[in-house]
């Protein structure tokens, strides 16, 4: 079998937005992104990051992309010169071909298809271009928006984890999802 594939650069065009890899202009608009009240509520982080920390962040994760085989795509959501959104493809093991995604849409502008575009999009990565045969993800089994995302790019529920994250002093459940090169 054909090893996965390191692809970089990425630019994926969809009918609402490209995704690309970033640069260092999508400073600013990534912390608006990752301080928006909205958005952090639903992420992992234990604060807001300042600016100083999204810059580093920005500097790490385009480092990451020069990694062989290359072990996460982050990438930029762009509508326009706007940066709307982000998304990430991980390499959880080259060996399994397996592979996991997260989205993040402004929240002003949530509710126009960004999300199931760019979730959709990171699958035609894994699977189309980097070989991957498994692409998985979780989210909160509250998180209605989130999981209609994965449902609608054809994700599969494939049970609950309890207390599976702890996040800001709180257990969070995980509903985990995932689809198959196969079921495409
Ligand atoms: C989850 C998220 C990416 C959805 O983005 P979005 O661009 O609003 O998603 P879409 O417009 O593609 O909508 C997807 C589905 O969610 C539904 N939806 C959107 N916002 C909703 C809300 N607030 N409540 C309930 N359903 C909602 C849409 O109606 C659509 O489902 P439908 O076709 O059955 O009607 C966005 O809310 C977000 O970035 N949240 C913060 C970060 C996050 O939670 N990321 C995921 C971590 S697991």
């Amino acid at each position: 079998m054909t090893p996965i594939r390191s692809v970089r650069p990425v630019r994926l065009p969809g009918p609402r937005c490209l995704l690309r890899e970033l640069d260092e202009a999508d400073v600013a608009p990534m912390y608006a992104l990752m301080t928006e009240p909205r958005v952090f509520d639903r992420v992992l982080d234990e604060q807001p990051p300042s600016l100083d920390e999204v810059r580093d962040a920005v500097s790490v994760w385009r480092a990451e992309a020069d990694g062989e085989p290359r072990p996460v795509y982050r990438l930029a959501a762009v509508a326009g010169d706007r940066l709307v959104g982000m998304g990430t493809l991980t390499v959880e093991s080259p060996q399994h071909r397996r592979g996991e995604i997260g989205y993040v849409v402004h929240a002003d502008h949530w509710g126009r298809g960004l999300g199931t575009e760019i979730a959709g999009l990171l699958l035609r990565l894994a699977f189309e271009q980097v070989g991957l045969h498994r692409v998985e993800a979780t989210t909160r089994p509250d998180h209605v928006a989130s999981y209609r995302v994965l449902e609608k790019i054809g994700m599969r529920r494939e049970g609950i984890s309890r207390d599976h994250l702890l996040v800001r002093g709180q257990w969070w459940d995980s509903v985990r999802y995932a689809i198959l090169a196969t079921d495409r």
